[in-house]
């Protein structure tokens, strides 16, 4: 697998809030079920609350070129109340199958450690195999609200 390209890094979301409204239109498209005009979710505010430095909820985001490119955030997950889980994870629709992901999912797990946590949780119905690569191990199922049924994954830090 590629690198992700140089002029990326990762960084708190706490500290390009200038993003959070390219991200409100990201999240209501991609997850229209929850956070789209019918829905339960609120995006901006759950992307606002994430803008904490030393706690959780806890965003990062990633910036290329003065650019958001994806997000991913440590939070409780409200499907499955796991403390803390990885959230919220959204790579824009161009900059995707180059390794982003990866990225954000490897500094999700860096920052859980640095905040002092042993042990992270994700609940997906997608990232089955990159999961399995960065040595997260499924741990139970999860139905979602769309009645889609995913995998519930964990990882020691
Ligand atoms: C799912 C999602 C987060 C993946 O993001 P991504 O940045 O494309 O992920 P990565 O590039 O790190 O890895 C994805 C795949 O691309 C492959 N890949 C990575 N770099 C690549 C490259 N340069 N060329 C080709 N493929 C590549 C990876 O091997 C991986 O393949 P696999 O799934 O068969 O293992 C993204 O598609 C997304 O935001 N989807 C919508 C929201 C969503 O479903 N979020 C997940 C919630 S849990």
């Amino acid at each position: 697998m590629s690198k992700y390209p140089e002029a990326m890094t990762i960084e708190p979301l706490s500290e390009h809030q200038w993003v959070i409204p390219t991200l409100v239109k990201w999240y209501r498209s991609e997850w229209e079920p929850y956070y789209g005009s019918e829905g339960p979710g609120d995006a901006k505010a759950d992307l606002v609350s994430r803008c904490n430095r030393n706690a959780i909820p806890y965003g990062l985001v990633a910036i290329e070129n003065n650019h958001v490119v994806a997000t991913a955030a440590l939070d409780i997950d409200v499907t499955t109340n796991l403390t803390p889980s990885v959230v919220g994870l959204l790579v824009g629709p161009e900059y995707r199958r180059r390794g982003v992901a990866t990225a954000l999912l490897r500094a999700t797990e860096h920052h859980a450690r640095e905040l002092g946590y042993r042990r992270l949780y994700v609940s997906t119905t997608v990232l089955h195999s990159l999961l399995h690569r960065l040595g997260w191990r499924a741990t139970g199922h999860v139905e979602f609200l769309n009645n889609e049924r995913g995998s519930i994954y964990v990882r020691e830090l």
